[in-house]
């Protein structure tokens, strides 16, 4: 450990020990993958400066070291404090912007969040997602999957979740039973999907622990306005994770997770006295081998590596 002298301490801080983050870098030379040691070597760079620029207090590095810590600890599984930290800090959002395509007739993407939980029933055109009744608005879901140009994709899977009127998804209560407001259905050959379902509701997202304590301590609300969750896959496509917003819902504008996207938004009609939601969701073509789809985080437990080719 090399000792600073008082004029090193001085100095302006972006000049402080450069030589260390250099030394940080410079040991990754046998690195196993090339991949993972360039991303390292970005990790360090930045984390080096905000210790730099925040001039960081050791106070300040016991207090981060302690969250974080919390933090794992919090995690089980049916937690994931983790992802729920990157959500609130839009760290998800940025690797949606960075890893998803986008352009004409490509439907936006937005976060997976926690409640995914995997394979669901498959229920049939038309059918109801609900497992119990709830005194909820009822709803109409219906539209199509769309290659970029606009073709039906036949066929294409397309898995739906949302929470009950109480605000819990099935998996987050035990009076729930399992599987309800959560399916899947087919498309038919003309592209097209529908289901029954009822209005979704605003909801916080759970705050009862690391993440929740930093969100109030930044001044935030924990709220995510009302959506619903769909996954569409189809092969020789990418998958697209997303929710459908409602127009006029109070949290639009301050979503907890930064997931709105305004073509997301839509304003249910009232066909024959019921609200109705017609949405055409245009699928990208994969062009790269291997694209992840996306799995529970439940299922995605117990993998050593989930970084895959990183690590
Ligand atoms: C959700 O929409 O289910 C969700 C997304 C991110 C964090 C928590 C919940
Ligand atoms: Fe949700």
């Amino acid at each position: 450990m090399r000792v600073m002298t008082g004029k090193e301490q001085s100095a302006p801080t972006e000049e402080v020990f450069p030589e260390l983050t250099r030394d940080v870098i410079d040991r990754m030379s046998s690195a196993k993958s090339g991949r993972l040691q360039e991303v390292m070597e970005i990790v360090i760079r930045h984390l080096h400066a905000i210790v730099r620029e925040a001039k960081i207090t050791q106070g300040e590095w016991w207090q981060a070291i302690d969250f974080l810590t919390r933090a794992g600890k919090m995690c089980s599984e049916s937690r994931q404090e983790l992802i729920l930290l990157s959500d609130i800090l839009g760290v998800s959002m940025l690797v949606d912007a960075v890893d998803n395509v986008a352009g004409p007739g490509i439907s936006d993407s937005t976060v997976l969040g926690p409640f995914y939980a995997g394979h669901q029933r498959e229920l049939a055109q038309g059918d109801s997602i609900l497992l119990r009744e709830e005194k909820s608005e009822p709803l109409v879901m219906s539209g199509r999957v769309t290659d970029p140009e606009g073709q039906p994709v036949a066929d294409a899977l397309i898995e739906v979740w949302q929470t009950a009127p109480n605000q819990l998804y099935d998996v987050q209560d035990r009076d729930q039973p399992q599987g309800h407001l959560r399916a899947s259905f087919r498309t038919d050959t003309a592209g097209a999907y529908r289901f029954r379902t009822i209005m979704p509701v605003s909801y916080p997202i759970p705050d009862d622990g690391p993440a929740g304590q930093l969100l109030a301590a930044m001044g935030r609300h924990p709220f995510r306005p009302a959506h619903i969750h769909f996954m569409i896959s189809a092969p020789g496509y990418r998958t697209l994770v997303t929710h459908l917003f409602f127009d006029g819902d109070e949290f639009l504008e301050s979503d907890a997770v930064f997931g709105v996207k305004p073509s997301l938004v839509v304003r249910p009609e009232l066909k024959r006295g019921i609200n109705t939601v017609e949405y055409t969701f245009g699928l990208a073509r994969e062009l790269r081998h291997g694209s992840a789809r996306p799995e529970s985080f439940v299922a995605a437990n117990n993998r050593s590596s989930p970084f895959g080719s990183l690590g």
